[in-house]
């Protein structure tokens, strides 16, 4: 290809998949170090916003893009079992809105998610309804909650800046909302995702990274096959990427303790001798390369499609970016 074929694939590119940020922070480091911001994070009862609600954000004022996070089984996982990388990813300037769904009884899920099947319709839109209006209510008073907290105005989640992320089934109801509205998110981070109605190809565009793991296919499964990050891949528009990393499970994105217990009781197949500290630095690396991209304006993707640079090795890496 010529010089001037690179130079209108790319420009095409860049305008599908960059948003042009203005006066958003931008996070000009190695996405694959931890960020250089100080995180701190606020705890909003289910009282006060529509959900439990846990925000991870960098205390350094400024204007931030912001990242919708529900964790796995439908939400049922709660965000502060995903704290490690949630607060990774803000400490790259974002802040990151972990949902819980609730009242759980954790760790067990309640008996209707266990049993639920893929022939069940119309389960999650109670999910998706609940996590829309708790976007709204963030929109409307985060900035002022975050204020009381600091007890200094200033920090804004910009919400027109904003991705969403899941883990697992967590994916589910993130769909269906993505599917209803195409404007609320710039961006979809789908790590390990699942779902149970997925059917229909997306049909409008929204830069999505995907992630897959060798091991959650495989006994004992957390992921039926052909409906994870395969799946979502051939669902999913132009722009997206997708990877499936070898010898890493489905509870190796969560804190070092319950990892721990997922690999000895092996609900999901995991890698007993995982080195968390290094995965995660993966799972960061990857995700603060995509949504800075994405979100800040600030072309980072070369972090993730040259994968010699990848800490891990990849089974499978797919991207569709000429669009
Ligand atoms: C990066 O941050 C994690 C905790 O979030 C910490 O455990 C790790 O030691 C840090 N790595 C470096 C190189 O500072
Ligand atoms: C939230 O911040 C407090 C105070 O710094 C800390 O003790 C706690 O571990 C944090 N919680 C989570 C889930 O990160
Ligand atoms: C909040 O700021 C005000 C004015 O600077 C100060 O008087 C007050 O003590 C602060 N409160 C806390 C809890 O830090
Ligand atoms: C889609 O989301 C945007 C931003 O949150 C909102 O303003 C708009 O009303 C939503 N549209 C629909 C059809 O729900
Ligand atoms: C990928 O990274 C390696 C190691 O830094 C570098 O040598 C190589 O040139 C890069 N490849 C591309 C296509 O940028």
């Amino acid at each position: 290809m010529n010089q001037l074929t690179w130079a209108v694939l790319f420009v095409t590119f860049m305008t599908k998949l960059w948003v042009t940020t203005q006066g958003i922070y931008v996070d000009n480091g190695n996405p694959y170090d931890n960020g250089t911001l100080e995180v701190v994070n606020l705890t909003l009862s289910q009282h006060d916003a529509p959900l439990l609600t846990k925000v991870y954000y960098p205390k350094k004022i400024d204007t931030y893009a912001v990242v919708f996070f529900a964790g796995g089984l439908l939400g049922w996982i709660p965000a502060e079992s995903y704290s490690d990388v949630l607060k990774r990813v803000a400490s790259h300037g974002f802040v990151v809105i972990g949902v819980d769904y609730l009242p759980y009884t954790f760790p067990t899920p309640p008996p209707e998610v266990r049993v639920r099947t893929h022939t069940q319709e119309g389960v999650q839109s109670h999910q998706s309804k609940k996590y829309l209006e708790e976007l709204q209510w963030l929109a409307q008073h985060l900035e002022a909650r975050i204020a009381q907290q600091l007890n200094q105005t200033g920090l804004v989640p910009d919400f027109r800046h904003l991705a969403v992320s899941c883990h697992s089934a967590g994916c589910d109801p993130i769909v269906d909302m993505a599917m209803e509205n195409q404007t609320f998110s710039k961006a979809a981070l789908f790590l390990e995702p699942f779902s149970y109605h997925f059917k229909t190809p997306m049909t409008y565009t929204m830069p999505a990274f995907i992630l897959g793991t060798e091991f959650s296919t495989e006994h004992p499964a957390c992921i039926f096959p052909r409906e994870g990050y395969d799946h979502f891949y051939d669902m999913w528009q132009c722009p997206k990427i997708v990877m499936n990393v070898k010898g890493h499970g489905h509870c190796e994105v969560l804190d070092a303790w319950l990892y721990s217990v997922c690999a000895k009781y092996q609900f999901c197949k995991a890698n007993p001798d995982a080195d968390i500290n290094k995965y995660h630095n993966f799972i960061q690396g990857i995700s603060a390369a995509f949504l800075t991209t994405t979100l800040q304006g600030w072309d980072k993707l070369q972090y993730i499609t040259n994968t010699t640079l990848l800490p891990v090795q990849l089974l499978e890496f797919k991207k569709d970016l000429d669009c």
